[in-house]
C-alpha cells in the first residue's frame, strides 16, 4: 500500500542556526565556479579564500567571485587563519593529498566526488579525519538534495516492501580531447569514478553494499574505462543494474523497485529533480513529487554547503546521511568494477 501522501523533505535551509563558516576553495575549474555561485547566492556561508597552482588564476577567480584572499598554493590556503573549511575541487587524483593537508591543519573538509580514487585512499583519509576529530564529507551533493531526504524517509518507512531491483545510469558525451581530465589515467579519469559513482551511491542508499560485483565495459585508447555496466548482487535476492559512459549522454534516471512499490526518479536523478512513486499493482495509485524549492541544477550544490555547516555546528565529524564507511564501501565497488574491466581488456589484448 502506498502512503496517502509523500513525506515532507528535510531541508538544509540557510540561517536556521548553522554557523556561517569561512570557506577556502582549492581549484579554480568548472565545479569550483558553480559551487562559488551556489554558495554565494543560496547560503549564509562565506568564501574567504581560493587557491590555484597559479596565483594569476586564483586572482582571476577571486575577482569574479568577490573573494578576499587569492593564494598560489594549497599549503597557504589550508593554513590560512581566515579559513574554517576547505572545499577541494581539483581532479580526483589530488583529493587525498589536499584532504590530508587540510585535516593536518585542523580544518573541516568537503571533497568533491569521488572523495579519493580508491577505497584504500578513502580509508587513509577517514582514519586521519577520525584521529584529528574534524568533519570530512564527500561532496556527494545528491545526498543533501530535498528529494533524497524524501526517498530516505520512504526507505526508512519500508514503503517498498522487499527491494528487488535498482536501476541507475549516468552517461555524458565527454569531448574526445585526450587532455580532458576524464581521459587521463594519472588524474583518476574514466567513467566509473566520475559518473558511475552517482549510480553506485544510489544503489548503496537503497540496498547497502553488494555481495558480488560483475562489470562489463571497455577501456579507452588513453587507458581509462570508457563505459561500463555493473550488475551488483545484494543480500535478499536483490540486484542493481548500473550503467555509465563517457561516450553518450544517457537519460540519467534511477529506479528503486520493491514488492510493494516502485520509485522512478526523473533525469537528472542526482541533481534537483522529480519522481513518481507507483503502487506495485500496475493499475494502482501513484504519487508524484517535484522539488518545491525553486533551486535548479547546480544551485543544488548549496544544500551540501549548508549541511556541512549545520553538522560542524552540531559537533559532528561525519555526515549522518553519507558516512565515511559508506563512502569507502562505494569506492570498494568501483575498485572491483574498474579492476574487472581493466583485466578483461588486457586479457583480450593478449
Ligand atoms: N558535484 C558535481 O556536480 C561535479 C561536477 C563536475 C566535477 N565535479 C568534481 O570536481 C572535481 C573537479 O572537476 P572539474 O570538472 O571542476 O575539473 P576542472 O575544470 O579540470 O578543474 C580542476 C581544477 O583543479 C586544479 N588542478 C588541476 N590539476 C591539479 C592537481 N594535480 N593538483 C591540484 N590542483 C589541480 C586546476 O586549477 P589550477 O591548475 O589553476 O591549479 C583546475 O582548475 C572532480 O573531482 C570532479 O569529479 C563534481
Amino acid at each position: 500500500m502506498l502512503p496517502s501522501r509523500l513525506p515532507e523533505p528535510d531541508l538544509y535551509l540557510p540561517r536556521t542556526g548553522e554557523p556561517s563558516l569561512r570557506w577556502g576553495i582549492v581549484g579554480v575549474g568548472w565545479i569550483a565556479g558553480e559551487f562559488a555561485n551556489a554558495v554565494r547566492t543560496h547560503t549564509a556561508q562565506r568564501i574567504t579564500a581560493v587557491a590555484s597552482r597559479s596565483l594569476d588564476r586564483a586572482s582571476s577567480f577571486a575577482a569574479t567571485h568577490g573573494i578576499d584572499h587569492a593564494l598560489g598554493s594549497t599549503e597557504q590556503l589550508v593554513t590560512h587563519p581566515d579559513v574554517d573549511v576547505v572545499y577541494v575541487a581539483t581532479p580526483h587524483s589530488a583529493h587525498l593529498s589536499i584532504g590530508l593537508a587540510a585535516i593536518a591543519a585542523g580544518k573541516h573538509v568537503l571533497i568533491e566526488k569521488p572523495i579519493t580514487v580508491s577505497a584504500a585512499e578513502a580509508k587513509t583519509l577517514a582514519d586521519a579525519a577520525r584521529a584529528a576529530g574534524v568533519l570530512v564529507m564527500e561532496a556527494m551533493w545528491t545526498r543533501y538534495l530535498p528529494q533524497t531526504s524524501v526517498i530516505r524517509k520512504l526507505l526508512a518507512d519500508g514503503v517498498f516492501g522487499e527491494i528487488r531491483t535498482v536501476l541507475a545510469d549516468h552517461g555524458q558525451a565527454i569531448p574526445a580531447d585526450p587532455q580532458h581530465r576524464l581521459h587521463r589515467p594519472e588524474l583518476g579519469g574514466g567513467a566509473l569514478l566520475d559518473l558511475g559513482v552517482y549510480t553506485v551511491q544510489f544503489a548503496s542508499m537503497a540496498l547497502g553494499a553488494p555481495t558480488r560485483v560483475a562489470a562489463v565495459g571497455a577501456m579507452s585508447k588513453t587507458g581509462v574505462d570508457a563505459y561500463a555496466t555493473l550488475v551488483l548482487t545484494h543480500e535478499g535476492d536483490a540486484q542493481s543494474t548500473l550503467h555509465t559512459s563517457l561516450l553518450t549522454r544517457t537519460p540519467m534516471t534511477a529506479v528503486i523497485a520493491g514488492t510493494e512499490a516502485t520509485l522512478s526518479v526523473d533525469g537528472v536523478f542526482f541533481a534537483p529533480s522529480s519522481f513518481t512513486l507507483f503502487s506495485a499493482d500496475h493499475f494502482g495509485p501513484q504519487l508524484t513529487w517535484s522539488d518545491p524549492t525553486g533551486l535548479r541544477l547546480f544551485d543544488g550544490l548549496s544544500w551540501e554547503a549548508t549541511a556541512l555547516a549545520r553538522f560542524a555546528g552540531e559537533g559532528r565529524t561525519e555526515s549522518p546521511v553519507h558516512t565515511l564507511d559508506e563512502t569507502i564501501s562505494v569506492l570498494a565497488t568501483l575498485d572491483e568494477a574498474r579492476a574487472q574491466i581493466a583485466a578483461s581488456a588486457s586479457a583480450s589484448a593478449s
